[in-house]
């Protein structure tokens, strides 16, 4: 063979086995051609392995191109120099996984995250490095940074998982939204940002790098825009191509708030924005949040659930119509690619609000997007000589530039209502044989041990003063004890009436409890706004000594802000005695800590039989008291549904399954009772406290127990009750689909994917209603509502109107019942005209067993 020839052969088995990623001003071009990416974010130990093929799967089904995660460098590195990279922590499995489903991933190694993740990603050992300084121009924290980045690199390439090896890598990230702090650390946050760049793009990894909120992203990083909204944000030079790395598909959960959600109407809105103003690769953060299982939640007061309102639940259902109306919308804009990749939009107002930006190659090739951004009216506009009715807040999609595929307030997608379905309550004193129903699950008898108050382990120290929590614990436990000891005389001048005085205690959070010679005196907790604390109680001492031991406890670890490594927790004080005219100050005497408690050190959680000897079970089974850990045993629920824990009854604490902890439980902790909102508007700008449900109700009684944690029968679970609770109470639950709901008009589009039939049939094609039951072995069982005409209400509560036709049961019924999914056409031709002169539309609710 002539030279030429074996150098073909060569690139061409090369591009099978590495694909070149670069990009250009429009877009990621892979191999050679540019892309429109859609991609989501799914945190690799938010789940368990066994669930990763599901969720990917679940993800490709919906329209993604591209896994988006962190590297989450404490989980990898708890103890310096030590590895975990096992289990939920098996990155390179994850990765693995999602190249199986044949899709990308974009790798945020950080090694910085936020994420709401425990001290933002940093392990802890971290912060007793001697001069080190995160995130700023410090040689501790820089050569620290550049190790564990090149781990991660490496092991990449070893595996060979960049795009550049044949991988699916395709973009990796360095750093995580410093441009957001950086001001603060003066120009050593610009030479570390110059730095960050520099030692990244040394790494060599054969595709591009990003920064997220870095305007001044030094070439070749690509800055990237994260937001509820992307399409105003240009890239900072004219060579990058327009990114949007987290679009926030709702917001984060803490205990004592509301749960956040973000219609999809909305959502669809600014991802259609986007696309139609330039952008060409989007990311939903996240796609699946998951769950903070163990004490990963950052915080402080970062809940356990990390549902995060995204368009797979916690517990790895599809939740419609999130996901299926968000698929239509990646269907439609997939439709566009061509012309997106090609040229940029032109844009022509169509009045106030109205704005069409048209991407036009040529005749053939001509996509239009139609905006109506004002937030109060509907609109109709008149486009390329046609007219178009343009809910307000809304984007039509028109992949040739005359008939809309799609519009955001338009949703085809069914609905599906998701519930828990609650199993019985664990029985106290059940033998195995007392079976309450076929779901039962908890059969023995629960045994306890007593957390001993203040300091019972041998490891307890002195110091003179106050410590600082974080770096007196090194975040081992959530838990410090403050103790000391006063004799009294009776003649202080701090008491007040015989012994009684005040106690005063100030903590930089998260939780206090104050104990006087053994008895709990008083308690209190910060929030998510201000972790701080401050208690003042009256107490009574006694003659002689008496001891006052303050428990301090963490829930999750600062993980954003400037410094937020250095913002500390525990009781700094200062910490008084206060009498009439004279006051005591304590802050700086002798103490003594107890780093952790007692039942830690023996092991109560990880090992419960190994500690058998402990655990008192007698028929006084002590209830609501505070600092306890509670065992019992359970067999599995049946069947295969996810599983969770109802914890109402239960104070707060920690609950492990098998040894491996569910996370912190707070069911006590009650959102506000104002702020939520029955109805959420989607039209207008969308804010992280716009939208909330359950106010006056637990932010998170329900806890995911993954399956894969349990067997069928044997199972043990143990928790740490901090404030008191009853755990005959708690109760599992497991998670189930309930009716499926559509509401589809006679303006709604027809069906997506019926796009490319519309040239062959001539004819306009219709709306159509689909039901689909989400499990494979299920039919539709029953019509529980069937309106043509202006049915009114949501899915579950559906009424009909005056104007209603009385055939659309027996259409519904017929088309639907019996079968797996259904398709009826919503037309008056289909349902006959009930009212004329009014668009009608179509609701069904269904189920499936
Ligand atoms: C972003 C951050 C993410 C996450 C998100 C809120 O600012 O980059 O890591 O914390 O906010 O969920």
């Amino acid at each position: 063979m002539m030279v030429r020839e074996v150098m073909l052969v060569f690139f061409f088995l090369l591009s099978f086995i590495s694909a070149s990623v670069v990009y250009d001003h429009r877009a990621l071009v892979i191999d050679g051609k540019r892309r429109v990416l859609i991609s989501g974010s799914i945190h690799y130990p938010r789940s368990t392995p066994d669930m990763w093929p599901e969720l990917i799967q679940k993800s490709k089904d919906g329209g993604l191109d591209v896994i988006e995660t962190y590297v989450f460098w404490n989980m990898h590195e708890p103890i310096q120099n030590q590895y975990n990279f096992k289990g939920r922590n098996d990155l390179v499995k994850f990765v693995k996984t999602v190249a199986d489903a044949g899709l990308f991933v974009h790798l945020r190694i950080g090694p910085y995250a936020c994420a709401e993740w425990n001290y933002g990603g940093f392990p802890l050992w971290l912060h007793f490095i001697p001069g080190i300084k995160f995130r700023t121009d410090n040689e501790p924290f820089k050569s620290q940074m550049q190790r564990f980045t090149k781990k991660i690199v490496d092991m990449m390439k070893q595996e060979e998982l960049f795009a550049s090896q044949g991988g699916p890598i395709i973009l990796a990230q360095i750093e995580n939204e410093y441009g957001n702090v950086e001001a603060p650390y003066g120009q050593a946050g610009k030479s570390y940002v110059n730095w960050s760049a520099a030692m990244a793009t040394s790494l060599d990894t054969g595709v591009p790098w990003v920064m997220c909120q870095q305007m001044e992203a030094p070439d070749p990083i690509i800055n990237t825009c994260n937001g509820f909204y992307c399409d105003q944000f240009t890239p900072n030079s004219d060579k990058k191509p327009k990114m949007w790395t987290e679009n926030w598909t709702g917001w984060f959960l803490s205990f004592g708030g509301g749960i956040p959600y973000r219609p999809v109407e909305d959502i669809a809105f600014a991802v259609a924005r986007f696309f139609q103003r330039g952008g060409t690769f989007q990311n939903y953060y996240m796609y699946h949040g998951g769950t903070n299982f163990g004490r990963s939640t950052g915080g402080p007061f970062i809940a356990t659930s990390y549902d995060y309102d995204a368009p797979i639940d916690e517990y790895g259902f599809v939740r419609q119509p999130k996901w299926g109306h968000l698929k239509d919308l990646h269907k439609s804009i997939k439709l566009c690619e061509e012309a997106l990749v090609a040229t940029d939009p032109t844009y022509t107002s169509l009045g106030p609000n109205l704005e069409a930006h048209v991407y036009n190659t040529s005749s053939e090739n001509c996509v239009a997007f139609l905006a109506n951004v004002g937030t109060q009216s509907d609109a109709t506009v008149s486009f390329n000589g046609n007219t178009y009715h343009l809910p307000a807040w809304s984007v039509s999609i028109l992949p040739d530039c005359k008939n809309v595929v799609f519009n955001t307030a338009k949703i085809n997608s069914q609905a599906t209502r998701l519930e828990m379905r609650s199993l019985n309550p664990i029985p106290e004193h059940q033998t195995s044989k007392q079976i309450i129903d076929s779901f039962k699950t908890l059969q023995s008898d629960w045994s306890w041990v007593i957390e001993p108050v203040g300091i019972s382990k041998s490891n307890a120290f002195t110091k003179f003063g106050l410590l600082e929590q974080i770096n007196t614990t090194a975040d081992v436990s959530d838990y410090l004890w403050y103790s000391i000891r006063i004799e009294i005389h009776g003649n202080e001048p701090f008491l007040l009436n015989g012994t009684q005085t005040v106690l005063h205690v100030e903590s930089l959070g998260h939780v206090l409890h104050t104990f006087v010679n053994g008895k709990l005196a008083g308690s209190g907790f910060g929030n998510s706004g201000n972790s701080k604390v401050t208690l003042e109680k009256p107490i009574m001492l006694v003659l002689s000594n008496n001891t006052i031991d303050l428990l301090s406890s963490t829930v999750g670890l600062q993980n954003y802000g400037a410094f937020f490594d250095t913002w500390g927790a525990g009781i700094t004080g200062p910490a008084k005695l206060k009498g009439k005219n004279f006051t005591l100050d304590l802050s700086s005497y002798q103490w003594t800590y107890q780093v952790g408690l007692k039942g830690e050190e023996l092991g109560l959680s990880r090992d419960p039989s190994g500690s058998s000897s402990q655990w008192v079970s007698l028929s006084t089974l002590p209830k609501n008291q505070a600092l306890i850990w509670y065992k019992t045993n359970f067999d599995a629920p049946g069947g295969t549904d996810p599983i969770a824990i109802d914890f109402t009854g239960m104070g707060k604490g920690e609950a492990w399954v098998n040894g491996q902890s569910i996370g912190r439980y707070w069911p006590t902790y009650i959102s506000p009772q104002n702020g939520c909102v029955n109805f959420c508007n989607y039209r207008g700008a969308y804010s992280s406290s716009k939208c909330l449900k359950g106010c006056g109700e637990p932010s998170q009684k329900m806890y995911h127990v993954p399956r894969s944690w349990i067997q069928p029968s044997g199972n043990t679970l143990v928790l740490f009750e901090e404030i008191g609770g009853d755990p005959t109470q708690i109760s599992f639950a497991t998670r189930k689909t309930g009716s499926l709901c559509a509401h589809v008009s006679e303006s709604h589009p027809p069906p997506v994917d019926t796009w490319e039939l519309q040239p062959q049939t001539g004819k306009k094609l219709r709306p159509v209603l689909r039901l689909e039951c989400p499990s494979p072995n299920e039919v539709i069982s029953s019509i529980k509502f069937a309106g043509f005409g202006t049915p009114h209400g949501t899915c579950g509560n559906y009424g009909y109107s005056q104007c209603n036709s009385a055939r659309a049961p027996a259409i519904v019924n017929q088309a639907c019942m019996g079968l797996k999914s259904c398709a009826i056409e919503v037309s008056i031709e289909m349902f006959g005209d009930p009212c004329s002169g009014v668009t009608k539309s179509l609701a069904v609710e269904a189920s499936c067993t």
